[in-house]
C-alpha cells in the first residue's frame, strides 16, 4: 500500500538481542553476496533444494529444456501508462466501480457511489487474487477471480463531492461511512476470455460477490468461543462482521481463498488505556483511520464497534474486544456465495501480509507460511495436525462444504515462527503453551501457557509470545510464494528505516517489564544476518527451505537484494544495473513451469516516489515487475538473469498476480494509480488524455502471439 496507511511503526518490544553479533560470520557473507546473483547463488545454495547444478544435471538427462526468459527487457518508465514488453498486450480489467450486475446503474466517471451500489461493485485498491476454476476444460478461459480491495483512496472515491465529510474532525455521514466499508474487503466475479483474446466480467454470474467490513463472518480455531471475543453483537465470541485491509492472498489445495488481514488496527481506537495487544499492534486513542466510529444512526452497533473503549459493565455490553476478530487470514469459499467468510485464528493474530502453502504431499502435515509486515516483525509458518488426503482437492466447479474441509486442516495445528541463525540455518519455535522462555519470562514466567493463559491467548498476543521464545526481528516481511516441486520459499522483505549498524543495541519505545506492559514498541534493532544492511532502503528475497526429516529446522539464504544501480557493492550486493534496478520488493509468485522445479520468479515492487521513498531506483522508474529464473542462476549475474518485464503508471503500486494454468495470460493488480486508467480505452498502455477519476484494477497482460507468458 502506499505511505496513506502504512503504519509500520517498531512496535516489537522484545528485548531479545539480534542473533547476529559474529562479525567475521558477517563479513565473510558480505564478500558472498559482493560476488553478484550467480555467484551468490553458486555459493550459498549448494545443500539445500535443487540448486543450479542440480537443476541442469536434471534437465541434461531428461526430457525437459532449460527455461529462459524470452521477453526484451524494458526501460524504466515514469509515465501514466502501464509499459510491457515488445509482442505483449495489456488489457485493463475489473476496476473499481464495476457492477457485478448488469441491472441498474453502471459505473460513470461523475457517479456519487451509495452504499447500495459499491456492495454491488468492484472495491478500491485491488491487492491479492487468485483464480479458481469452474471446470478443468476452460480452467484458463473461464473462472472465477477472487480479489482483495486493500483500502481506499478518500479523493477518488468522493471526487464529484471535492472529497470525504468531517474526515479530520466531527461525526462522519453514515452513508459515507457504509460506502468506504463497502469499498474494502474482496470481490468474486467471474471472469471469461473471449474468442479474441478479450477478457470480461460476466455480470449477474450466480457466483459474483463482495464480502465487505460489514459481512458477516465465522470466528473458528482456538480463539473461538473465548472471552477474548465476546462482544454485545456476539456474546458468545463465535461471530464477527468484515474483513478489512485485505493485503496479500492464498489459496488451499480444496479450492478456497485466503485472504488476510493487515492494515486493520488504526480502523479501531480505544480512548481508555490499551490492552498489550492493542499496543503492541498501534492502536489509535483519539480517532480512527477514516472515523468511522463517528458516524451515528446504524443498528446493532454497526458503527460504535469501530470504538473498542470499555463503556459498560461487561464485554457483552459493549465492543472492547471487536478487534480482536481482526488480524486474522481468513478462509473464503468462491464456489459457495452463500457461505460466510471464516477467521482462522490458529494461524496467529497480527498484520497478516499473506499466506501461502507450502509443497502439497498425501500423508503429510500441510503447511502455510505467514508474514508480519512491520518493521522489525516476524515470519511463522502453521502445521496442520491433519494429513493431507488428496481425496479432499478441490472438484472445480462443484458446490459442497469446503469450509468444513477447512475447519479439519485449519483449525488445529502448530503455529511456529522462525529464529534465523547467522549459518545459513533457522529454527521454527512452537509457539504453544508448553513452550519453554529462553531465559525465563516476565514475572518469572516458565512457558508461554504461565504468560498468556492457554491458546487462545498466546494467539491473542501473536506477537508478544514470538518475542519471548527468541525469533529474528526482520525488514518488513510482505509476500511469499512456494515452489512446489522443492518445497523452497521465497518471502520479501521490503525496506526498514529502522535497522541499524552493526553493532548498535537494540531500542525501544517502551520497554515492558512485566506482562501487563507487553506490547510498546521497538523503536530499532541492529543487522542481522537475513536483514544485514543497515537503514534498509532496497529490501530483499529471502529464501529458505525446511528440512525433510525435522518441521522444526530450515536452511536459509538472502536469494537477491534490491538497490538502486550507482550504489555502492557493499549496498548494491546483487550488482543490479540501470536495466533491473528495482527496490521495495512486495508481490511474488513462482510460476512452476515443468515437474523439475524449473519456473519463473515474479518480483512485484512498491517502492513510489512521491507517496513511497523518493530513492534513486524511485526517480528512475514507477513500480514495476521483474522476473528472474533461479534454476538458471548457477552461473551468469544479475544482470543476465533478472529482468524488468513490466512497469506501471505513475504513483502505483504493482501488486497481486498469477497466471493462467497455461501461462498464456499474467494477472497482475495496479493498485493507487494517479490518473490511470484512460477513460476510453481498456488498453493499459494508453495514458489518459488529461486527468481521469483514478481506479485500481486488475491487467490481464498476454503475448499478441497468444503463447506462453515470460518465456
Ligand atoms: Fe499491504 Fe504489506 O502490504
Ligand atoms: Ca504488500
Ligand atoms: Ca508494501
Amino acid at each position: 500500500m502506499s505511505s496513506e496507511i502504512e503504519n509500520h511503526n517498531d512496535l516489537n518490544p522484545s528485548s531479545n538481542a539480534p542473533f547476529s553479533t559474529v562479525l567475521a560470520r558477517q563479513l565473510s557473507r558480505r564478500r558472498i553476496m559482493q560476488g553478484g546473483l550467480g555467484m551468490a547463488a553458486a555459493t550459498m545454495f549448494a545443500g539445500f533444494g535443487l540448486p543450479g547444478a542440480v537443476r541442469a544435471a536434471m534437465t541434461q538427462t531428461g526430457t525437459q529444456a532449460p527455461l529462459t526468459l524470452g521477453f526484451k527487457a524494458i526501460s524504466g518508465s515514469t509515465t501514466d501508462a502501464v509499459v510491457v514488453p515488445p509482442g505483449y498486450r495489456a488489457q485493463v480489467l475489473a476496476p473499481w466501480g464495476t457492477s457485478l450486475s448488469s441491472a441498474g446503474r453502471q459505473w460513470s466517471p461523475d457517479m456519487v457511489l451509495t452504499p447500495e451500489y459499491q456492495a454491488g461493485a468492484m472495491g478500491m485498491h485491488h491487492d491479492g487474487m487468485y483464480h479458481f476454476p469452474l471446470n478443468d476444460a476452460d480452467a484458463s478461459r473461464d473462472f472465477l477471480l477472487a480479489v482483495n480491495h486493500e483500502y481506499i483512496d478518500q479523493g477518488a472515491l468522493w471526487a464529484p463531492r471535492n472529497g470525504p465529510t468531517n474526515n479530520a474532525s466531527g461525526a462522519r455521514p453514515a452513508d459515507e461511512v457504509r460506502t468506504e466499508i463497502n469499498a474494502h474487503g474482496v470481490g468474486v466475479v467471474r471472469i471469461r476470455q473471449n474468442d479474441n483474446g478479450h477478457w470480461q466480467v460476466v455480470q449477474d454470474d450466480r457466483h459474483n460477490k463482495r464480502y465487505t467490513s460489514q459481512s458477516p463472518m465465522i470466528l473458528t480455531g482456538p480463539v473461538r468461543g473465548t472471552d477474548h471475543v465476546r462482544t454485545a453483537w456476539s456474546p458468545d465470541g463465535t461471530r464477527v462482521r468484515g474483513t478489512n485491509n485485505n493485503c496479500a492472498s492464498g489459496y488451499t489445495p480444496w479450492g478456497t481463498y485466503l485472504t488476510c488481514e493487515e492494515n486493520w488496527p488504526e480502523v479501531f481506537i480505544n480512548r481508555g488505556e490499551l490492552s498489550a495487544d492493542q499496543k503492541r499492534l498501534g492502536f489509535p486513542t483519539d480517532r480512527g483511520r477514516y472515523g468511522w466510529e463517528t458516524a451515528t444512526g446504524g443498528k446493532e452497533g454497526e458503527f460504535e464497534r469501530f470504538d473498542n473503549t470499555p463503556t459498560a459493565d461487561s464485554a457483552t455490553g459493549d465492543y472492547r474486544n471487536e478487534a480482536r476478530a481482526f488480524g486474522y487470514v481468513v478462509e473464503i469459499d468462491p464456489y459457495n456465495p452463500e457461505s460466510a467468510g471464516h477467521k482462522r485464528t490458529a494461524l496467529g493474530r497480527f498484520r497478516h501480509e499473506g499466506c501461502w502453502p507450502g509443497r502439497v504431499v498425501e500423508g503429510q502435515p500441510l503447511t502455510f507460511y505467514t508474514g508480519h509486515d512491520s518493521r522489525n516483525e516476524y515470519i511463522y509458518k502453521f502445521v496442520s495436525r491433519k494429513r493431507w488426503q488428496a481425496a479432499d482437492a478441490n472438484r472445480p466447479g462443484e458446490t459442497y462444504d469446503r469450509h468444513a474441509i477447512g475447519d479439519s486442516y485449519l483449525n488445529d495445528g502448530t503455529l511456529y515462527v522462525a529464529r534465523f541463525d547467522d549459518d545459513g540455518r533457522g529454527q521454527w519455535l512452537p509457539l504453544t503453551p508448553e513452550s519453554s522462555i529462553p531465559g525465563g519470562g516476565p514475572e518469572g514466567a516458565g512457558t508461554l501457557g504461565e504468560v498468556f493463559g492457554d491458546l487462545a491467548g498466546i494467539i491473542i498476543n501473536t506477537c508478544d509470545a514470538a518475542d519471548l521464545l527468541g525469533a529474528t526481528p526482520m525488514d518488513r516481511p510482505e509476500w511469499g510464494t512456494v515452489d512446489p516441486a522443492t518445497g523452497e520459499v521465497y518471502m520479501s522483505l521490503t525496506n526498514n528505516s529502522k535497522r541499524t549498524a552493526q553493532g548498535t543495541e537494540a531500542s525501544y519505545t517502551e520497554k515492558g517489564t512485566d506482562i501487563d506492559q507487553m506490547g510498546v514498541g521497538y523503536a530499532t534493532a541492529p543487522v542481522n544476518a537475513p536483514n544485514p544492511r543497515p537503514d534498509n532502503e532496497y529490501g530483499q528475497v529471502l529464501r529458505w527451505k525446511d528440512d525433510a526429516d525435522s518441521p522444526t529446522r530450515f536452511q536459509w539464504e538472502v536469494f537477491l537484494f534490491g538497490s538502486a544501480a550507482n550504489e555502492d557493492p557493499r549496498v548494491n550486493r546483487s550488482g543490479l544495473t540501470a536495466d533491473n534496478q528495482f527496490a521495495s520488493p512486495d508481490g511474488l509468485w513462482f510460476d512452476q513451469r515443468d515437474s523439475a522445479g524449473h519456473g519463473i520468479l515474479w518480483i512485484q515492487t512498491d517502492n513510489g516516489l512521491d507517496k513511497g521513498r523518493g530513492n534513486a531506483v524511485a526517480e528512475a522508474t514507477n513500480d514495476q515487475v521483474l522476473a528472474v529464473v533461479p534454476s538458471a542462476m548457477g552461473s551468469g549475474n544479475a544482470g543476465e538473469s533478472l529482468k524488468r518485464f513490466a512497469v506501471g503508471p505513475n504513483d502505483c503500486e504493482v501488486t497481486g498476480i498469477f497466471a493462467t494454468p497455461d501461462r498464456t495470460a499474467l494477472f497482475i493488480n495496479i493498485q493507487h494509480p494517479g490518473n490511470w486508467p484512460a477513460m476510453n480505452s481498456d488498453d493499459a498502455t494508453v495514458a489518459a488524455d488529461g486527468a481521469v477519476r483514478p481506479r485500481a484494477a486488475t491487467v490481464v497482460i498476454q503475448r499478441d502471439d497468444g503463447g506462453p507468458v515470460g518465456v
